[in-house]
């Protein structure tokens, strides 16, 4: 079934317009971390899609997709990808890349924001991939519970989500400063004082967030397996990646 288009109450909205603010101005941001990002996925995003095992020109979305480094990472990876951002800066910046990788597979990039994406068409709905990292944690609870289950309709029967944040030892959710919470934050000159919505989850929090919307979805035959990992740029921030498989 698929979801219906999610409507903000007016704090969501408040929260979501300050997130897009901030996204907007981050693109060299994310753009300077690109190559190394890139190349860490063959630690971090390869060994989990090669258990998948998926077959080539298996179809992917990557929702929050910024400035496309996963979504460029799936493509060589042999996926056709579908990136998606509601940042028109971040999607330019994305089909940029995708220009010049010299990927023949290069991804489709689309403006969207992803709480009113409610394609028609079955081919463009359901894909074998839905990859969102660092992206949940953006939206309050417990509209965070809508986005996660948003994200596991668009998984095809036999197909899997990756859903990835990184986990504090503390819950709690805030409007806080890039900088609060030890992310390198803006580039120069973009103001220290742009805040956006970031819900910190344990490892607990996540998991159970993301087990409680699968079974509601799926029903008890989905299989579920998390991933923790350090981030190589951060070494006290730890990762979590939660893999959920649709069953048949
Ligand atoms: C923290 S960044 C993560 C980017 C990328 N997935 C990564 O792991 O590097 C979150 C991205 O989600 C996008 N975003 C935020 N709210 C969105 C929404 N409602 N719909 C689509 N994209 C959104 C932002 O523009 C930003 O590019």
């Amino acid at each position: 079934m698929p979801a219906e288009p999610i409507v903000l109450t007016t704090h969501e909205a408040h929260v979501s317009a300050k997130n897009e603010v901030v996204y907007e101005i981050s693109v060299s941001h994310y753009q300077e971390r690109a190559e190394e990002r890139y190349a860490g996925n063959d630690q971090w995003l390869k060994p989990i899609i090669s258990a998948l095992g998926f077959a080539p020109g298996a179809r992917a979305v990557d929702v929050g997709c910024a400035v496309g480094t996963n979504s460029l990472y799936l493509a060589n990876q042999g996926y056709s990808v579908t990136g998606i951002d509601s940042s028109p800066l971040m999607i330019s910046a994305a089909r940029a890349a995708a220009r010049n990788s010299g990927l023949t597979n290069r991804p489709r990039f689309v403006r969207q924001d992803f709480c009113t994406w409610v394609p028609v068409e079955e081919h463009e709905r359901l894909f074998d991939l839905v990859l969102a990292t660092a992206f949940v944690h953006l939206f309050p609870a417990p509209l965070d519970r809508d986005i996660t289950d948003a994200l596991l309709s668009h998984v095809a029967p036999g197909g899997a989500a990756i859903i990835s944040t990184t986990v504090e030892p503390l819950h709690s959710q805030a409007l806080r400063s890039k900088h609060d919470d030890d992310d390198p934050g803006p580039g120069p000159g973009q103001p220290l004082s742009q805040v956006r919505w970031r819900n910190n989850y344990t490892r607990e929090t996540f998991r159970n967030l993301v087990e409680r919307v699968a079974a509601s979805r799926f029903g008890p035959t989905f299989t579920m397996a998390e991933h923790t990992s350090l981030d190589p740029a951060r070494s006290q921030k730890q990762w979590s990646d939660i893999v959920v498989t649709r069953p048949f």
